[in-house]
């Protein structure tokens, strides 16, 4: 915790202050609609919230950059409403808030962006405000838990990890045994688990050398089939 914090409510703020104040608001060419607080590099940034938080070996900040999974997948419910259109949607590792918003912005009637970065869900909230959007965010780890409360699973690339992947699988098993529709925006990462889907969409997606060693990034939608 920052020195001069004394909560969790100052603690989040003082996160959207430091969002606010080390990106850019920047649009990507495939979603133009939804305007993002990101960095262009990861390593200033990446150091910068080591420094305010004191800590050494952070996680990478996933939550400056619209990742090729998601962008495909908001690309997609932007395109196709009534998937969420008055529906409750969860946003699991929602990083930057993306998917997220472009639920919300295609009609959704209550999104709740979960991530288990504080600076995701910091991130989340600025992000939404800069869309004029309201979502609810968790800083909880819930997969472990089963999902009673929402119609739709949203998840932006979240296969680059393999036991990271073992849990978000079970979750979706149990997650689409409650009957919710489960999507997934992924460029094929290297846990993606394909034979588990069907492929809805595919999209060149723009991206960059930095993040992903090439500038377009082709990445699909796809539904969960069990
Ligand atoms: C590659 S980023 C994708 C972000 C966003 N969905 C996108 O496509 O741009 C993966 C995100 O998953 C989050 N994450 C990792 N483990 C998680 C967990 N157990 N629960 C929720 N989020 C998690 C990370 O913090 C990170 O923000």
């Amino acid at each position: 915790m920052p020195a001069g914090s004394t909560g969790k409510v100052t603690d989040r703020q003082s996160r959207m202050a430091f969002l606010q104040a080390n990106t850019k608001l920047l649009v990507s060419k495939l979603v133009p609609e939804i305007k993002l607080h990101l960095a262009e590099e990861s390593l200033p940034i990446w150091r910068k919230t080591e420094e305010e938080l004191g800590e050494i070996n952070l996680p990478p900040p996933f939550w400056a950059f619209a990742w090729a999974g998601g962008l495909a997948l908001a690309r997609y419910v932007l395109d196709n409403p009534s998937l969420v259109a008055g529906k409750r949607v969860l946003d699991l590792g929602s990083g930057s808030g993306l998917v997220a918003i472009a639920a919300k912005r295609a009609g959704a009637a209550e999104v709740l962006a979960a991530d288990v970065d504080l600076f995701a869900s910091a991130a989340v909230l600025i992000n939404a405000e800069a869309n004029a959007v309201s979502l609810r965010v968790t800083e909880d780890d819930i997969l472990d838990t089963t999902p009673s409360d929402i119609d739709v699973l949203l998840v932006g690339d979240l296969f680059y990890e393999r036991d990271l992947t073992e849990r978000v699988v079970s979750f979706m098993e149990r997650t689409a045994a409650t009957g919710a529709p489960v999507l997934v925006g992924d460029p094929r990462r290297s846990y993606f688990p394909a034979e588990r889907f069907i492929n809805l969409a595919r999209y060149d997606v723009p991206t960059t050398r930095e993040l992903e060693d090439q500038e377009i990034k082709r990445a699909a939608v796809w539904r969960w089939k069990g």
